[in-house]
């Protein structure tokens, strides 16, 4: 069968550009669609870049005005890989062209623009890049939450660790900007934390939030604490920062429950620690599992079972339950309004880490 051509138009070509470029091609030799991907033009600001980009990762043209590449006709698919500054303009410009879009997190720099998005995008393909839900690791610790076998949740405990925030090399970039990023580790990393904590664990009704910047002069947060009050009853701790000397990337979670517990570091990606309570004492402890079974969540869709798998695979993944949604018209997740409500708390926790008191998160009953 023919399949149908979706020329996609990539705004941004550095770290997520290159991220997003290799998803678009990988995605039709791992899923099965009726689309095919067509890398039709790269939009950024550095001609020469561009260029090189261009040639190293298939785009047919080059461009670097994004709003005459958000109307051209020949363009269905808008994806978004710029500084936070832009989503909103970029997003609404695309979605008054009628495109599908994909888009970067944090979605927005504050809950009215994010509001003014989803608003834009609502019942229309659209898709945010919270990438970790496609770890086959973390999907499989949501099937076994699902399934019940955590049983009554306690406590949610997740930690997203940099360490190049005190590094002379970054000094003058984007992400420390406030008028770039909005925002520091909060936008960056915690909102990774709190999409896979909605996820896995349901909505979060307060906060208690504390923010720090260790940098003398520097306008966004470093790091980023709180303790939250889940609506199932459990309680949470986040903890984000560009100063965990020593951890790169290490975005890990943990959920204990009445029957079990589990247990996620993306430094391991393949493994999920899972402990049963229901097993006999005498043999009861955490199973180091390594997530490439077949019956493995998206195991099947890459290698066989026992090969492992890496970071850019999360991406690939993502856009194989996108084009599968897109097919069979149902929503995917997670879409715009699923990062609004990230933004809502991201939000919340800015205004308890200024007030320094409890917050309830707005539309979530306490
Ligand atoms: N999902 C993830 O795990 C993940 C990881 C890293 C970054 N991100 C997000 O992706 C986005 C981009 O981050 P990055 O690391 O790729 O940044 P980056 O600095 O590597 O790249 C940003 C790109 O945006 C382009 N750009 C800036 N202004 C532009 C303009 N006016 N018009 C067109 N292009 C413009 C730059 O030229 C550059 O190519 C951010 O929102 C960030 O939060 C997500």
């Amino acid at each position: 069968m023919k399949k149908q051509t979706l020329n996609v138009a990539m705004i941004g070509h550095g770290f997520m550009g290159r991220a997003h470029s290799n998803a678009f091609h990988q995605v039709g030799h791992f899923f099965d669609s009726p689309y095919a991907l067509r890398l039709k033009v790269i939009c950024g600001r550095n001609q020469a870049a561009l260029e090189q980009m261009a040639a190293r990762w298939g785009w047919e043209e080059i461009a670097t005005d994004w709003r005459a590449v958000v109307e051209r006709k020949d363009v269905d698919i808008v994806d978004i890989g710029t500084p936070n500054r832009l989503h909103h303009d970029i997003a609404l410009a695309a979605a008054q062209a009628g495109k599908i879009i994909f888009c970067e997190k944090p979605l927005a720099m504050s809950v009215e623009e994010a509001r003014r998005m989803a608003d834009a995008m609502r019942g229309r393909p659209n898709l945010v890049w919270f990438n970790y839900r496609r770890v086959p690791a973390v999907a499989l610790a949501k099937r076994l939450s699902d399934e019940g076998r955590l049983g009554q949740v306690f406590h949610y405990r997740a930690t997203y660790l940099q360490s190049w925030g005190p590094d002379p090399a970054r000094v003058g970039v984007w992400r420390f900007k406030q008028s770039e990023a909005g925002s520091g580790a909060m936008g960056d990393l915690l909102s990774h934390s709190i999409d896979l904590a909605l996820w896995l664990n349901g909505d979060i009704a307060e906060v208690s939030a504390m923010t720090h910047t260790f940098a003398p002069g520097r306008e966004v947060d470093d790091a980023v604490l709180l303790l939250a009050r889940f609506r199932n009853g459990s309680i949470g701790t986040f903890e984000a920062t560009r100063y965990a000397i020593g951890c790169r990337n290490r975005n890990a979670f943990e959920v204990h429950g009445s029957k079990g517990m589990v247990g996620f570091n993306l430094e391991d990606l393949n493994r999920l620690h899972f402990f049963d309570a229901a097993e006999p004492p005498v043999v009861q402890g955490p199973h180091n599992l390594l997530v490439t079974a077949t019956e493995h969540p998206y195991v099947s869709k890459f290698w066989p079972p026992g090969h492992i798998i890496g970071y850019e695979h999360t991406f690939i993944a993502a856009l194989g339950d996108f084009l599968s949604a897109l097919e069979s018209g149902q929503t995917y997740h997670p879409n715009f309004d699923d990062a609004l409500k990230v933004q809502q708390i991201l939000e919340t926790v800015t205004i308890s880490s200024k007030q320094g008191s409890w917050i309830k998160v707005p539309g979530a009953p306490a």
